[in-house]
């Protein structure tokens, strides 16, 4: 089997992670958490790539991006998830199988978030573990691929 590649997107104001709303998002850095998902992709003898925007079309653009390169995404589409179809749409679009994450639990804060547009576009969604969201994300997209 060749090696796995994984795309990771990060929408809008994830680059703040570390001093935003610690109480909400906990206070690991984005970095930090990109630094996690590389060593658990490599663990399991894969790769992946990450990217952060603050622009809805930025990331449309990734995702078209991606779908040469990458066998599956991993998104946090931020607060782009409760309002973008042009992200559900470019996920759709490209067909890849894609996790949605969420640091926070989305069913315990406001109704305004428990709306997910882009999570009908995904295979399936993890909140609500902080940073550890990610990487079950990650786990999960690559069994899936070790499933296929
Ligand atoms: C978030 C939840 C969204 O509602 C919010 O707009 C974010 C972060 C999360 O990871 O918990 O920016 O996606």
């Amino acid at each position: 089997m060749p090696p796995r590649h994984v795309a990771v997107l990060h929408g809008p104001n994830l680059n703040l992670l570390g001093t935003r709303e610690p109480a909400v998002y906990g206070t690991v850095t984005l970095a930090e958490i990109d630094r996690g998902l590389v060593e658990r992709a490599k663990a399991r003898g894969a790769t992946v790539e990450s990217f952060q925007s603050n622009l809805e079309g930025e990331l449309v653009q990734r995702i078209q991006e991606v779908a040469g390169r990458a066998q599956a995404i991993v998104i946090n589409p931020a607060a782009y998830t409760h309002t973008s179809v042009a992200i559900r749409d470019a996920l759709s679009a490209v067909g890849l199988p894609a996790v949605e994450v969420h640091l926070s639990n989305l069913h315990r804060r406001e109704p305004f978030r428990r709306r997910s547009l882009t999570a009908p576009a995904c295979i399936g969604t993890i909140a609500g573990f902080g940073a550890r969201s990610y990487y079950l994300a990650l786990t999960a997209a690559l069994d899936l691929l070790e499933d296929t």
